[in-house]
């Protein structure tokens, strides 16, 4: 029964430019606030693309300066934010962007926290009330994606790993949403066909966890039905025959994952983390073989919630079973591996990953609890 005298909070984003060429506004966004010493914060694969040396020219051909900042890990670590962090200030940068995936948006968000904010790094880890300290004026912050996944873009929290464990942790504060988002879906047509596919299971975990998990959001459920519906109509094309609509679907549905995530993630993310953590696994291939044994775990008494599910997967059949068997065909069909085993995990390492997934900041939103006993069961199952 849904309490309606409880008082929630719900927020939702920024100013997003979203559609083919949008990137091209960048200059004139920057010229029209004033910002003439912009900090380029991208991965060391990005920084090389064509597209990426097209921005960083659209920029200098109008006198903006620009220093870019690529070192970054794949799973990106606290050293790596405070390198960047270095570079701002050594070069008296006046805004930050950050233009790639997850893994470079979330330093560029994590270096705009560092600017004004001197604690350690991880004094602000939201799990330990960090965003309390979160006082201080943040540089002027924009996201550029290049990937269709984390919708970390329009995302208020950066995930940095510790140097030494690789756990992961999360700096959470309003203050580090975008001032504004370019998202072109253009800059994604290059994309290879694995992190398409990659990134687009991450996605599609973010819609279905959020629509499935606990609390009263109607908008997140909202949006993360729609999501589910579009990442499902073109996520084959998107990897296969990429076009702009395909391109465009995954863009937008990726950015509206993000959105409903504010309600919360769930059993899925948390069996994700410690792959990342323990094997260094990329985060939308963790979630993309868990999904369907996550989703398995959660099929018992949340029949309402999958009949929707399978009705916006247009399944013939609008039960648990069915979208269970619908997200395994859809790995098949993506050519991404359906077993732990396939991407290295072994019998040896399922304690350890039952231990980081149990102290995961994410299963606690899901909709049923789970134990570590329940982990372990489903690292066994997944082997
Ligand atoms: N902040 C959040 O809310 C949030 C949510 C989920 C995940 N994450 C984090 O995001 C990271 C994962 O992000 P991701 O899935 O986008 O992967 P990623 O950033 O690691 O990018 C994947 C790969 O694609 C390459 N790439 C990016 N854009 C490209 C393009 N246009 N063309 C060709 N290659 C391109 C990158 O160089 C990289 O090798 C993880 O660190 C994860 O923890 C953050
Ligand atoms: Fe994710």
């Amino acid at each position: 029964m849904t309490d309606f005298n409880t008082i929630r909070q719900y927020n939702f984003p920024t100013t997003i430019r979203f559609g083919a060429g949008a990137i091209k506004e960048l200059p004139d966004h920057l010229a029209a606030n004033g910002l003439k010493r912009v900090l380029l914060v991208t991965d060391p694969v990005v920084s090389d693309l064509d597209f990426f040396k097209g921005i960083k020219s659209s920029l200098t051909n109008r006198s903006v300066s620009v220093e870019v900042f690529s070192e970054i890990h794949k799973n990106p670590v606290k050293s790596d934010v405070l390198k960047g962090s270095v570079v701002f200030k050594q070069t008296a940068r006046d805004c930050i962007i950050g233009v790639g995936g997850g893994a470079a948006m979330d330093v560029a968000r994590a270096i705009a926290l560092s600017i004004n904010h001197h604690r350690d790094l991880f004094d602000y880890d939201d799990l330990i009330g960090g965003d309390q300290y979160v006082t201080e004026a943040v540089p002027y912050f924009i996201t550029v994606p290049t990937t269709s996944g984390t919708g970390s873009e329009v995302g208020r929290s950066a995930i940095i790993s510790e140097d030494d464990t690789h756990r992961k942790r999360i700096l959470f504060s309003p203050k580090l949403l975008a001032k504004i988002v370019f998202a072109d879906p253009l800059l994604t047509m290059e994309l290879p066909s694995f992190v398409t596919a990659a990134t687009g299971m991450d996605a599609l975990t973010h819609n279905m966890e959020a629509f499935i998990a606990k609390g009263f959001h109607p908008m997140a459920d909202g949006i993360g039905l729609e999501g589910i519906r579009l990442i499902n109509e073109s996520i084959a094309a998107a990897t296969n025959q990429p076009d702009l609509e395909s391109r465009s679907k995954m863009m937008i549905a990726s950015l509206m994952g993000a959105v409903a995530f504010q309600k919360g993630l769930g059993v899925v993310h948390s069996l994700a983390h410690p792959l990342s953590s323990l094997l260094d696994t990329h985060h939308g291939l963790a979630n993309a073989v868990n999904l369907p044994y996550g989703m398995r775990f959660n099929t018992p008494g949340l029949e309402a919630q999958f009949t929707r599910i399978a009705r916006a997967m247009e399944l013939k059949e609008e039960t648990g079973n069915a979208v269970v068997n619908h997200l395994f065909a859809i790995n098949n069909q993506l050519g991404l591996p359906t077993t732990l085993g396939a991407i290295g995990v072994n019998a040896e390492h399922i304690e350890t990953l039952a231990d980081l997934a149990f102290a995961d900041f994410c299963h606690p939103n899901n909709p049923k609890p789970v134990t570590r006993e329940d982990f372990k069961k489903l690292y066994t199952e997944a082997l």
